[in-house]
């Protein structure tokens, strides 16, 4: 068989194979490597061309170079159809149906104490307070001496402190009464402001963990009285726990203010009856508060025949458990996924 007619052999082939070919699903790699690989069908026709008569040269080359595009051309196609039917199977065992519409992402969740802190910031701007953030490593001075608690002052005590390693005045604050300190010899009077944050303690139980959160009041204007104290401790406890929420007074003691109370307000598990929760009382304690100390006033300069004001502080972990109904207050910084999730980012 000489050299063409072995071409016209192979477009024989190459023309019955590649229509059994499209019929199925057969991989086209050995294929192509069959009939263009080095050592393939094409290239062995190529080597013979070196040793046949000069004369038939030219039109041998031409034949086997149509041969080749064609099968090359042929290739193409069946990778591109291979590589489709690659996709949909890929779809078809992932179960996927690409008509269907786009699914939305999957929403976060806020922490139910970020979403408390939320809630409360918005009731007190509405009344015109201004949101202060104060540190959270804190000098002995703000976190006790400015606040009526000078060294040796038994008060000290009723906060077991964390200390800063190395330091002789640095602390963890206790609480953002700092914030007060800050805020009043930054600014002068009148003063409207919250200071929400994170304060620490040396203390861990169901009701304690070492690092909570707070919220300090301040307003310091010409003639506050305690009367405004209550109004604004009714507005944001009515606010948040309900309109019909009581609150109440209870004579108490904090350094820096006087007179000073702890702010109670009626369980919100038995509405005052009476109950495990609130130890049968029918109230819960949220917090302190109290008329500015005049010994604070007079740490920041202020007149304090001139200006009076109140404060307040309670723990926003603690309006969480009370607001959502959680038992535990440690639940939340367990970080569990089950309890966050009922705290979709984008409802109110
Ligand atoms: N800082 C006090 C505490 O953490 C609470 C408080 C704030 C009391 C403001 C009175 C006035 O216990």
């Amino acid at each position: 068989m000489d050299i063409l007619q072995k071409i016209a052999a192979l477009t024989h082939q190459f023309s019955e194979e590649s229509q059994a070919f499209s019929q199925g699903t057969a991989p086209t790699e050995p294929f192509r490597l069959r009939w263009l690989g080095k050592k393939g069908l094409i290239s062995e026709v190529f080597e013979e061309m070196k040793t046949v008569d000069v004369g038939v040269r030219p039109q041998a080359g031409k034949e086997i170079n149509v041969l080749r595009q064609g099968i090359e051309g042929f290739l193409r196609e069946a990778q591109q159809k291979e590589g489709e039917r690659r996709i949909h199977a890929a779809i078809e065992a992932r179960h996927v149906d690409p008509t269907l519409p786009v699914l939305p992402l999957t929403r976060g969740a806020l922490h139910p104490v970020t979403r408390m802190r939320h809630q409360l910031i918005d009731v007190f701007q509405r009344y015109g307070f201004s949101v202060y953030e104060g540190p959270e490593i804190e000098s002995d001075f703000y976190n006790f001496s400015a606040l009526n608690m000078p060294e040796e002052h038994s008060a000290r005590d009723m906060q077991d402190t964390f200390f800063v390693e190395g330091s002789h005045s640095l602390v963890l604050r206790t609480h953002t009464s700092n914030a007060q300190i800050h805020a009043m010899l930054q600014e002068k009077p009148p003063i409207r402001l919250i200071s929400p944050g994170k304060v620490f303690r040396v203390d861990s139980d169901a009701s304690h963990t070492p690092s909570f959160h707070q919220l300090e009041c301040l307003v310091v204007d010409r003639k506050i009285s305690m009367s405004h104290l209550k109004g604004m401790i009714d507005v944001f406890a009515q606010a948040i726990l309900g309109p019909t929420t009581k609150t109440r007074f209870r004579p108490s003691y904090f350094p820096f203010v006087e007179p000073g109370a702890e702010m109670d307000v009626a369980c919100t598990l038995c509405k005052g009856v009476g109950c495990q929760t609130c130890s049968h009382t029918g109230w819960l304690e949220i917090g302190g508060c109290g008329m500015v100390h005049p010994n604070v006033f007079e740490a920041v300069n202020y007149d304090s025949e001139e200006y009076t004001g109140f404060a307040f502080g309670f723990g926003i972990d603690r309006m969480a458990m009370l607001a959502y109904g959680l038992p535990d207050l440690r639940q939340l910084f367990e970080g569990d996924v089950a309890l966050h999730r009922q705290f979709p980012l984008y409802t109110a």
